[in-house]
């Protein structure tokens, strides 16, 4: 049984990301690694790093105020902001306070969700469940980063991995047919295993240490339970859609690394001409990495509209989801 439906609909996609460019060959000048290690392990061949005082609130504004403008809306049209980030600039209040006080948002409510990597796809899914239960009329949804503030530059197993930037989408309603023609979120799902929070956490925080701590990685436990659940939440996820692999246009992934995005992407059946991949230019974002994924491929004209998406990432708790997005 179909019928008309309410359906979270992607209207505009923005992103920034700090204006420094930091090479592997720059970090090989100050860590026992080279350009020819961290391209054939990771794909990585450069990463942005904020500029003293550039904020996870500054970038997470820059890609707000351009998702914002992609979809025509101004301030006065958006009650929630949603910020998914592992690196705000303090404690609290939450990002999203800040971005919502700074983009002019005066409407509805602004709230952060803590799920690190994965933090994008968990937002998008809360956002969904909120417009289409009537609590909201249109949320931006965004993930932002520095995690160079988190990162242990003397630590070359993680210190060559990650990069700062922002990614945001602008998510309102419309409604649908109830059939997978329609555009819009057409199903999430999140999982969490937290039996593995010790695989990839940091080793600090304010009600422990009193310092902000640094990110410690088991490098290739994590790749392994990345690749396995990032492959079973997507079947099941299209398994219970009724759709397969060819159906799919574009993955939109987390960009960790080259080798789990391809592995995962020939176990869910997609080849790679059909995965949207960044992680060389933007090396691993956390949460802004699928938004700045997705806004790249928007603009540079592979993914239009009409187009069925496949965003999904993974990251430390363990949490994991994916959703199907028709743009
Ligand atoms: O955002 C979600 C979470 N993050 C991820 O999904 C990341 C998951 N893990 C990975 O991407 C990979 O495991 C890494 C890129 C972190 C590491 O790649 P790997 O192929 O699993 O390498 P490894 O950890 O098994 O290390 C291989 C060797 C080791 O030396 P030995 O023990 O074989 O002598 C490391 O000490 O490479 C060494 N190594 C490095 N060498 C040069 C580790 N880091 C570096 C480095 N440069 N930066």
């Amino acid at each position: 049984m179909t019928g008309p439906v309410q359906r979270s609909v992607i209207e505009g996609t923005g992103s920034a990301l700090p204006e420094t460019r930091v090479t592997n060959d720059e970090l090989a000048r100050r860590l026992d690694t080279s350009d020819s290690w961290i391209r054939e392990r990771t794909g990585i061949c450069e990463r942005r790093i904020a500029a003293a005082g550039e904020t996870t609130a500054d970038l997470a504004v820059a890609a707000g105020a351009r998702a914002l403008a992609a979809a025509g809306a101004g301030p006065d049209d958006i009650d929630l902001v949603l910020v998914a980030t592992a690196t705000p600039a303090r404690t609290f209040p939450a990002t999203a306070a800040t971005v919502q006080g700074r983009l002019g948002i005066r409407a509805g409510s602004a709230f952060d969700i803590a799920a690190v990597c994965s933090g994008f796809v968990y937002a998008l899914a809360v956002a969904d469940s909120l417009l289409r239960t009537g609590q909201a009329r249109r949320a931006l949804v965004i993930g932002a980063e520095t995690f160079s503030r988190i990162i242990d530059w003397e630590d070359r197993t993680t210190a060559v991995l990650f990069g700062d930037g922002a990614g945001a989408a602008v998510v309102g309603l419309a409604e649908g047919r109830g059939d997978l023609s329609d555009r819009g979120i057409l199903a999430a799902r999140l999982r969490a295993d937290g039996r593995h929070d010790m695989l990839l956490h940091v080793d600090g925080g304010a009600g422990s240490t009193g310092t902000v701590g640094h990110v410690r990685m088991a490098g290739r436990e994590v790749f392994r339970h990345a690749v396995t659940n990032l492959a079973g939440v997507t079947h099941e996820l299209l398994d219970g859609l009724g759709l397969t692999a060819a159906d799919i246009d574009w993955i939109v992934p987390h960009q960790a690394n080259l080798r789990i995005i391809e592995a995962t992407a020939q176990r869910i059946g997609v080849p790679m001409e059909r995965v949207v991949v960044t992680v060389d230019r933007h090396a691993n974002t956390s949460a802004a990495s699928v938004p700045l994924a997705l806004d790249s491929a928007i603009r540079d004209g592979r993914i239009r509209p009409g187009q069925l998406l496949l965003v999904e990432a993974m990251g430390g708790g363990f949490t994991w989801g994916a959703a199907v997005v028709r743009l």
